[in-house]
């Protein structure tokens, strides 16, 4: 059983040692591979080239390294009739749900305000808000939405998440499809974006999102750079509509030196490190896969390309 991984280049050695130590018996071979295509069976990847994956005809299944698939559903020249898999992984959502309290506390206690005081050596207090009286919105209530939403809840706050379909989640307000999504905006004091990158997404983090939300709102954009619309968000930052930004991912990474976001005082930003799949645990999950296939199970997580997600 052979997997081809390519993966960044600081992991490569980690993912090498955790998928061996989880199947012994499978080989794993580092991208770019010159040996026989037909060895093939398993692609464990982050951003192939445009249409390399066809090369391998005994193809099984393709794992994303990543929560995200855009990076294959982006490719219009995918081998046909090989499953995509999304990574979900312990690790992957716990460092997400991490990210999502820090960056909610950040705004929700004002760390913004007092970066800028401490710059200007002004000493103002300004009054505690209670988590109960803080509503947070998170937009896409998937794997990494739901954990963080039930963890910001344990916190005390007033979560609602939006999703495609009704879900129903105690101690959470949900809303879904487009009816659900003024309402609600319209309650979100703090907007988190976790949605996936898809036709429907794109561009979602626009002047329409940020008006219908309450004036001085915080945006947390960790889902994927092209949901916002960059110069809207300009604006609704410098008008005051949105209060403050955590950003982790922009429309071009590494984010171009002249962009205001590396300098805007209302802006924190990130590259693109909300959550990292940890090799040790999502080697488990993968082989966890690998062998429900083998054994004429049907694979967890295949994503539907014509939905994107
Ligand atoms: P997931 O389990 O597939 O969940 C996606 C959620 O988005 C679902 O609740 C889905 O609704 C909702 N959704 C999709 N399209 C929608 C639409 N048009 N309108 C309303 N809701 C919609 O994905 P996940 O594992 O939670 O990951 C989410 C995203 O996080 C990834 O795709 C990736 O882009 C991003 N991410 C970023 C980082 C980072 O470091 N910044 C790390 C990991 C992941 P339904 O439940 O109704 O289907
Ligand atoms: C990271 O961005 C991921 O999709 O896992």
């Amino acid at each position: 059983m052979a997997l081809l991984l390519k993966s960044d280049i600081e992991r490569g050695d980690a993912w090498q040692r955790a998928l061996r130590a989880c199947e012994p018996d499978m080989t794993v071979h580092d991208w770019p591979y010159d040996g026989d295509p037909a060895e093939i069976e398993f692609a464990l990847v982050w951003g192939p080239p445009r249409g390399a994956l066809r090369d391998f005809p005994n193809l099984k299944a393709i794992f994303s390294i990543g929560a995200g698939i855009d990076h294959l559903a982006s490719d219009p020249e995918l081998p046909d009739g090989v499953p995509v898999v999304r990574m979900v992984e312990p690790g992957l959502t716990a460092g997400m749900t991490e990210f999502v309290i820090l960056s909610v506390l950040t705004h929700h206690r004002f760390m913004l305000d007092y970066a800028i005081q401490q710059r200007d050596k002004v000493w103002r207090e300004i009054p505690q808000i209670a988590a109960a009286q803080r509503t947070v919105g998170i937009m896409g209530l998937g794997v990494l939405g739901s954990e963080a939403a039930d963890k910001l809840a344990a916190f005390g706050f007033d979560v609602a998440g939006w999703s495609r379909s009704p879900k129903e989640r105690p101690g959470i307000a949900t809303f879904h499809g487009d009816a659900g999504l003024a309402p609600f905006l319209a309650r979100s004091a703090i907007l988190i974006c976790l949605l996936p990158l898809t036709p429907e997404t794109q561009g979602i983090l626009n002047a329409r999102t940020f008006a219908a939300l309450p004036r001085g709102a915080a945006l947390i954009s960790i889902g994927r750079g092209a949901h916002v619309v960059e110069a809207d968000l300009l604006a609704a930052l410098d008008s005051g509509q949105i209060g403050g930004a955590s950003l982790d991912v922009f429309r071009d990474e590494p984010l171009p030196s002249e962009s205001p976001f590396w300098t805007h005082p209302r802006v924190i930003m990130t590259p693109h490190v909300a959550s990292m799949t940890i090799p040790d645990s999502a080697a488990e999950a993968v082989v966890a896969n690998i062998r429900r296939l083998r054994a004429g199970q049907p694979l967890e997580h295949v994503v539907d390309l014509g939905r994107g997600y």
